[in-house]
């Protein structure tokens, strides 16, 4: 790096002044709904719009707490092994293929329990095959293998379709009863194109793609009428920084008439469960 003095003189550092200025003022219209709508310089608002946003659903939630004490603690659940034959081959089934659902995550303790009639299971989507691509957020790194979790649900649901989707167009395939598609979580269209595209109802949806929120609430949004009644919706990798969020729309669910949870593990990442026509408050019995 150049000293300050000589990047002055030439000039940059004033435009990299410019530049951040630019970018401040950018991420206040991006953020337009906790930027204050008021006078004040750049820098000035640009620290209130972040400071609004960072504490936004935590604040919305204390508030759905005044209305419905203990909200948060009923819709908040941790779960341990169950020990089952069901849980100990789904385990071995993700590790053999190479996903990390049990190993990083323990999921499949949440998994064997809503799956346990697995050949009842005749649909499941999951949004996320796995890419390799270091230029896509979201990737596997040069380590995973696409399509690990899609080749055990078709081991572990014997009769299920397995609908895989992902934003890359390089790691689709077919193989059994493993069909893949395209899709773009932060485009509404491309998830709508995607249901349209679906059996009629379909058992299982799992958002295990981009893990932003706005790819989250799309996808819950376009796809969820798609979910079976009795179905199940799971988003995976939801870590502490994002878990007010999903509470607050359980929140919102809650009022539809739509059960959710959230599920934590003794690893790091949550799933948040989201079960259409049915009753969670004795799940798992
Ligand atoms: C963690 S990997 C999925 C791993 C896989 N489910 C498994 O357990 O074996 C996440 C995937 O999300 C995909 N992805 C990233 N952005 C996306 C988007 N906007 N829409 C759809 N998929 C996206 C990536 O290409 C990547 O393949």
């Amino acid at each position: 790096m150049l000293p300050a003095e000589v990047r002055g003189r030439i000039g940059l550092g004033s435009a990299f002044s410019r530049a951040l200025h630019r970018r401040k003022a950018k991420l206040i219209s991006q953020l337009e709904c906790h930027s204050p709508f008021s006078s004040g310089s750049v820098p000035q608002r640009y620290d209130l719009t972040l400071d609004a946003a960072g504490c936004c659903y935590l604040t919305l939630l204390s508030f759905l707490n005044a209305c419905d004490p203990g909200f948060s603690d009923r819709r908040r659940l941790t779960l341990g092994p169950s020990g089952s034959s069901l849980e100990r081959q789904l385990s071995e089934q993700l590790d053999y293929y190479g996903s990390d659902k049990s190993s990083s995550h323990s999921y499949h303790y949440l998994y064997s329990r809503a799956f346990n009639n697995p050949e009842r299971i005749s649909s499941l989507l999951e949004i996320g095959i796995g890419t390799n691509n270091p230029g896509i957020v979201s990737n596997m790194t040069e380590v995973g293998r696409p399509g690990a979790s899609l080749r055990a649900w078709q081991d572990f649901l014997p009769e299920a379709k397995i609908i895989g989707a992902d934003i890359d167009p390089e790691i689709l395939f077919s193989d059994g009863r493993i069909r893949c598609m395209p899709v773009d979580q932060l485009d509404l269209n491309s998830l709508t194109k995607l249901a349209s595209s679906l059996p009629r109802q379909v058992d299982v949806i799992i958002d295990d793609g981009l893990h932003s929120t706005q790819a989250n609430l799309h996808t819950i949004q376009a796809l969820l009428p798609a979910c079976a009644q009795g179905g199940w919706f799971f988003v995976e990798d939801i870590f502490p920084p994002q878990i007010d969020f999903f509470l607050a729309l359980s929140w919102i669910l809650d009022k539809q008439g739509i059960q959710s949870r959230l599920y934590e593990f003794n690893k790091p990442g949550a799933v948040f469960a989201i079960s259409p026509g049915r009753s969670l408050d004795d799940f798992p019995a």
